[in-house]
């Protein structure tokens, strides 16, 4: 990626349900260190939770729904290419992108995973890391390639689990880490 000059990199997040990525992205594209700026949030879910924090902020919001997901992303590579979007952040977006769209925004797409990838790619991370009776669990981000959570690693941060670790408590603490991690990537890889 080119380095950040002081212009704001115009930037999409792709979210579907809670949002509290998006809400941190945006709070931290507010800052003067920040190379990015929100300029669109997709989604695939109107009802999703965290779409609030693109209306607070008055972020313009497309929503999809085409039956045939290709058709969708048809008319959202449109809108990238018409607003200059030149960063896609994705941030619990729970749709898998085909890997022609990938190809058609290559190296320019990122995502957040709540493990120490390459292991537990997938959902349901947290309760399959303590099933398994890990000493550490983490988060991470990387680079979206063609297949599912594999991408070049970005940043990584390794989260220790203790033996009374329930998923939902693990959940929130590596979510805090995520909210410190997704802005120092991105800081990272326009520098
Ligand atoms: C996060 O744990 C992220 O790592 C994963 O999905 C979750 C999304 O949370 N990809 P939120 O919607 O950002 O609160």
């Amino acid at each position: 990626m080119k380095k950040f000059s002081g212009k704001k990199i115009s930037t999409a997040v792709f979210i579907s349900g809670r949002g509290s990525n998006l809400k941190n992205l945006i709070n931290f594209s507010y800052k003067k260190k920040s190379p990015i700026v929100i300029d669109f949030v997709f989604t695939n879910n109107i009802k999703a939770y965290g779409l609030k924090y693109a209306y607070e902020k008055k972020i313009n919001v497309y929503c999809f729904k085409n039956k045939k997901f290709s058709v969708s992303e048809t008319k959202i590579l449109k809108i990238l290419k018409k607003k200059k979007i030149m960063l896609i952040c994705l941030a619990g977006f729970m749709k898998i992108l085909s890997s022609n769209f990938i190809k058609k925004f290559n190296g320019k797409i990122i995502n957040i995973h709540p493990s120490l990838l390459p292991q537990y790619k997938g959902l349901k991370t947290h309760q399959r890391v303590l099933k398994n009776k890990e000493n550490y669990t983490g988060c991470t981000v990387h680079f979206v390639n063609s297949k599912l959570d594999s991408g070049k690693i970005i940043l990584q941060k390794k989260i220790k689990i203790y033996n009374n670790d329930k998923e939902k408590n693990l959940e929130r603490r590596v979510l805090r880490e995520e909210h410190k991690l997704y802005p120092k990537a991105i800081i990272k890889i326009f520098s």
